[in-house]
Order: structure tokens, then C-alpha cells, then sequence
């Protein structure tokens, strides 16, 4: 089949055989039947972070379980469950709108709760790892189901255990702790205006998600319009003093302090470099923002890897900084 509606960026690869698993029962027996065929196992949540640059020679499991559920509810917290094929973005409005707090700058992220944790989603100030539990996860060599904390998760910046080790395991749920009276996470400037940060003692979870929403709105290209993997490369962290000599060749270079180091804005680099906006037969860059590649009509997986090394290859001349893809490039 055509995987063109499993992706965000809208490319069109076919897939040897698909199915849908909407149960532990479905995916047990989809992984007994493509190991008996002898065939790679590929599993696909939401499709909002990955390159389909082939296409897949084998069996594509479209993760489809569905359930959220609380546990452990006491006075000012409680543990969400939710399935792996659960819709991120719902999932943080229905936890938001009962008045709990912890993912509300989350919303608005595409794709599945499943996917969530591979990349450690992450947007103004607050990271999928900040709440999280545990994660349940199908170890696909052996089908053992088992549970890993947070901790086993090894999460960093747009980085886990998951990406670490592609392909070996399937998440089939995740707990996030939730707090009805945790301090809102308003550090992001650009969302504390937006809330007006002046009345914060006033202000809901839901105040925040819908905050959070009308920015990625004026800033990030809505998939379903303008095919897109989000941010399409992270943003390179590097010593304080290789930022020190950036800045004295580079004085309005955009950056954040970081536990490690600097943190800089792809975006800018990629920005001062000319290809914000740029347009070539199918694939391009977003005109809002410069991190975002954009599929505006049959682009190939090729031609989007094909744009991303030449922006590699600019910043790097210029700036003599690496940026890494960050979506999943398959097979
Ligand atoms: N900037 C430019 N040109 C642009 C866009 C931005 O020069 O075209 C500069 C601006 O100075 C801006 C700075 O870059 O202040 C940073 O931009 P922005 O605040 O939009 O955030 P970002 O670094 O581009 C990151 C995440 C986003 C997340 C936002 C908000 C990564 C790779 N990206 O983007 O995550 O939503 O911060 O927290 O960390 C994603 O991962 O898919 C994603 C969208």
C-alpha cells in the first residue's frame, strides 16, 4: 500500500504489507507472522518525524491502540495511562481540560503517544520526560512486554533509549504523573506574553495549552495544508567557548544557555544563510520558519535529504556547525 497518509511530510513510498494492530493480541501475532516470513518490522505511530526515503520491503504495523484511563488519583495528583495509538494533542487537551497540569505546552505537537517518548517530544520549556513514569514496551526479538522507568528511558534533548536502539522495541503505553496545582511552566517569553504573565494566578492549564496552540499556529505549517516533519533539525549545542567566538564574528547569533553548554537556534543559522522561504520544484522551506522543510507537491524522501545536506553544508561553511537531521530517516 501507499504510505502517503501514514506520513506528515506526505511522501509517497509503498509498503510490502500494512496492517493496523489494535491490540497486544494484534501485535503478538503480527511479529510471530513477520517473523515466520522472514521479514523487517516496521512500526509507524503518527508519522510526524520520520523520512520515508524508500520504500519498505517489509510488514509496516500501524500502531492503533486506543484507552486513557487515570490510576493513583489523589488530591493534587494522578497518573494518566494512555495507549500508544492515542492522538498526543488530544490526550493533552483532555488532561488540561480536567484541570491538571505538567503537558499543556505540549499541545499541538502531531502524532501518536507512542511516538512521543522515541524523540522525548519537547516545546517551550517543557519535555515529555518532565512527567513521565514509565512506558510499557513489546521487546520485538523476543515479544517480552515489559515496563521501563523513566529513568531506563535515558531521556535528553530530542533524544531516549528508543531512537538510541531503532527498532528493537514498540511502545505500547505510557503513565505521566499529573499535578493540579504544579507551578506553570510560563519561562518560554514568547508564551508568557501571550498568556499575559501579569495575571498568572489566575491562569488554567487549558489557558496555557491554548496559548501554546495560537503560537505553533502562527508559526509552524499545519501538516494537513503544508506537509511537514516539524522541526526538521535540532538545535546544536556547543561549548561556551566556541559560542564566545561565533558571537564576536556573529554579534546577533540567537542562542540558550543550556546544562551543557550553548544551545543555538538552528533556526537563525539556517535564517542567515538565505533559505528561509526557499522554493525549488517540490520541497522547500517553510516561510515562517527556517527549521521546517515543507513538501509542497510529490516531493521525494531523496529530494528533502537532498535540501537538508545542502543547508548542512551552508551552515557548516559558515558557522563551522554541524546540524544533525532530527526526524527518522527509513529504511
Ligand atoms: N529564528 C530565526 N528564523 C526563523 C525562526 C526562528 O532567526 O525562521 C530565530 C529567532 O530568533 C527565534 C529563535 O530562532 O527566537 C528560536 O526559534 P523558536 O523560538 O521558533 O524555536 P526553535 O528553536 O526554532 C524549538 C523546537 C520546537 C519547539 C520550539 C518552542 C527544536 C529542534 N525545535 O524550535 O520543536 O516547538 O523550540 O519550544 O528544538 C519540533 O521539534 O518539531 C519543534 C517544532
Amino acid at each position: 500500500i501507499d504510505l502517503r497518509a501514514y506520513n506528515t511530510l506526505g511522501i509517497s513510498v509503498s509498503a510490502r504489507h500494512f496492517a493496523s494492530a489494535n491490540s497486544r493480541e494484534d501485535l503478538t501475532a503480527l511479529r510471530a507472522w513477520a517473523r515466520a516470513e522472514g521479514l523487517p518490522l516496521q512500526i509507524l505511530g503518527g508519522g510526524s518525524n520520520i523520512v520515508l526515503k524508500d520504500n519498505l520491503p517489509g510488514l509496516v504495523v500501524h500502531v492503533a491502540l486506543r484507552g486513557r484511563r487515570w490510576c493513583e488519583v489523589h488530591e493534587d495528583d494522578a497518573i494518566l495511562v494512555l495507549e500508544a495509538g492515542e492522538n498526543w494533542h488530544q490526550a493533552v487537551i483532555y488532561a488540561a481540560s480536567m484541570g491538571y497540569r505538567g503537558i499543556e505546552n505540549l499541545a499541538l505537537i502531531p502524532g501518536t503517544v507512542g511516538a512521543a517518548p522515541v524523540q522525548n517530544i519537547g516545546a517551550y520549556g517543557v519535555e515529555l520526560a518532565d512527567t513521565l513514569v514509565d512506558v510499557e514496551v513489546m521487546e520485538l526479538t523476543s515479544g517480552e512486554i515489559r515496563r521501563l522507568d523513566c529513568q531506563a528511558c535515558r531521556f535528553a534533548y530530542r533524544d531516549s533509549f528508543f531512537k538510541q536502539n531503532a527498532g528493537r522495541y514498540l511502545i505500547t503505553q505510557v503513565r505521566l504523573k499529573l499535578s493540579r496545582n504544579r507551578a506553570l511552566e510560563l519561562s518560554y517569553q514568547g508564551l508568557a506574553d501571550a498568556v499575559g504573565a501579569s495575571s498568572a494566578e489566575h491562569l488554567t492549564a487549558l489557558d496555557v495549552a491554548q496559548a501554546v496552540m495560537a503560537l505553533r499556529r502562527s508559526k509552524l505549517p499545519d501538516p494537513e495544508s503544508l506537509p511537514n516533519a516539524g522541526s526538521f533539525f535540532k538545535n546544536p549545542l556547543v561549548s561556551h567557548r566556541q559560542f564566545e567566538e561565533l558571537r564576536q564574528q556573529w554579534p546577533g547569533i540567537v542562542a540558550f544557555t543550556d546544562p551543557q553548554g550553548m544551545k543555538l537556534a538552528a533556526a537563525w543559522l539556517i535564517d542567515r544563510c538565505g533559505w528561509k522561504g526557499y522554493h525549488e520544484a517540490h520541497v522547500g522551506v517553510h516561510r515562517h520558519q527556517a527549521l521546517v522543510l515543507v513538501n509542497h507537491s510529490r516531493g521525494t524522501g531523496k529530494e528533502i535529504l537532498d535540501l537538508a545536506q545542502r543547508i548542512q553544508d551552508d551552515v557548516y561553511n559558515r558557522y563551522g556547525v554541524l546540524l544533525e537531521i532530527e526526524p527518522r530517516i527509513l529504511p
